[in-house]
């Protein structure tokens, strides 16, 4: 059974280019039927170009959006319409990290506050003080420093804050993360460190990768499915699709990008 499942799944939203005075914004569709199974521990990176579609599906496959048409079901059951009551207990095993840290961590908050907010909010821990000391032991797991915990989010640099997002998400022991644009922005060295750390927790969880950069999805994702304005183009096998892509569009995607920096090497380890 898949962990995920999409089928034929459509979002609308107000447009906001549209700016009726008394009316409400007449809908413009943003997903145009997606289909798509995620397996447990499987990897799925989305890429296109920017506008394409990616934060909308990754959002709306973890039911942060509420789906216009189609289906989709989370653990073979079915949540396309499940009211947020009912959506609740289900988030801890969903878990979204946001390509900003600094805009999705609390800055008034230490890091230690951050991570045991989640394991509080589900009940794992019984304490804030335990919640701490778990903190510590999942700043371990993404290699950051304990004397981290009694710090705030503005004392890290950005690698450091996505490895704080991380920690985060995986806090909870999810059964599938999106990651969207997560290594955007940070400088060549970094996204390698944060590659090779996600891709020693991704055997536990399946992950869906979000990013426009192919390169850095070829090094981390089992599969590939490529987006352009709300459809899927291509998807199949990342090794497949990158030695023979099939769509003007995906070769036009891989030409756009320099992958002579990207030493598969990186992630070998
Ligand atoms: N909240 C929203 N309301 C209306 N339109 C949106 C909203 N979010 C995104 N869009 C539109 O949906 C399209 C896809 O956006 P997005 O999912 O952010 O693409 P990507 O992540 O690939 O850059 C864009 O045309 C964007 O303008
Ligand atoms: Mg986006």
């Amino acid at each position: 059974m898949p962990l995920l499942a999409a089928r034929g799944l459509q979002l609308s939203l107000p447009d906001r280019s549209a700016q009726p005075l008394f009316r409400r914004a007449p809908l413009t569709p943003i997903l145009r039927g997606i289909d798509l199974e995620l397996e447990p521990g499987e990897s799925l990176g989305i890429v296109g170009e920017s506008g394409s579609g990616k934060t909308s599906l990754g959002r709306t496959l973890l039911r942060l959006y509420e789906p216009t048409a189609g289906a989709l079901s989370f653990e073979g059951r079915d949540i396309t319409h499940l009211p947020e009551a009912a959506i609740r207990p289900l988030r801890e095993g969903m878990q979204f990290i946001f390509q900003d840290p600094l805009s999705s961590l609390n800055p008034r908050q230490r890091i230690e506050d951050i991570l045991a907010q989640p394991l509080l909010a589900f009940g794992r821990v019984a304490s804030r003080q335990e919640g701490r000391v778990r903190a510590r032991a999942l700043l371990e797991r993404v290699h950051l420093p304990a004397a981290f915990a009694t710090r705030y989010p503005h004392e890290l640099s950005g690698g450091q804050r996505q490895r704080v997002g991380i920690a985060r998400a995986i806090a909870l022991k999810p059964r599938v993360i999106v990651a969207d644009e997560i290594v955007s922005g940070l400088d060549v060295s970094t996204q390698a460190q944060i590659l090779v750390l996600l891709r020693e927790l991704k055997r536990e969880d399946a992950l869906i990768f979000i990013s426009h950069d192919l390169s850095v999805v070829r090094v981390l994702c089992d599969r590939v499915m490529v987006l352009r304005q709300g459809a899927v183009v291509e998807q199949g096998p990342c090794a497949q699709i990158f030695a023979d892509p099939k769509h003007p569009y995906t070769r036009a995607l891989l030409e756009a990008i320099p992958l002579p920096d990207v030493d598969p090497g990186w992630v070998a380890a």
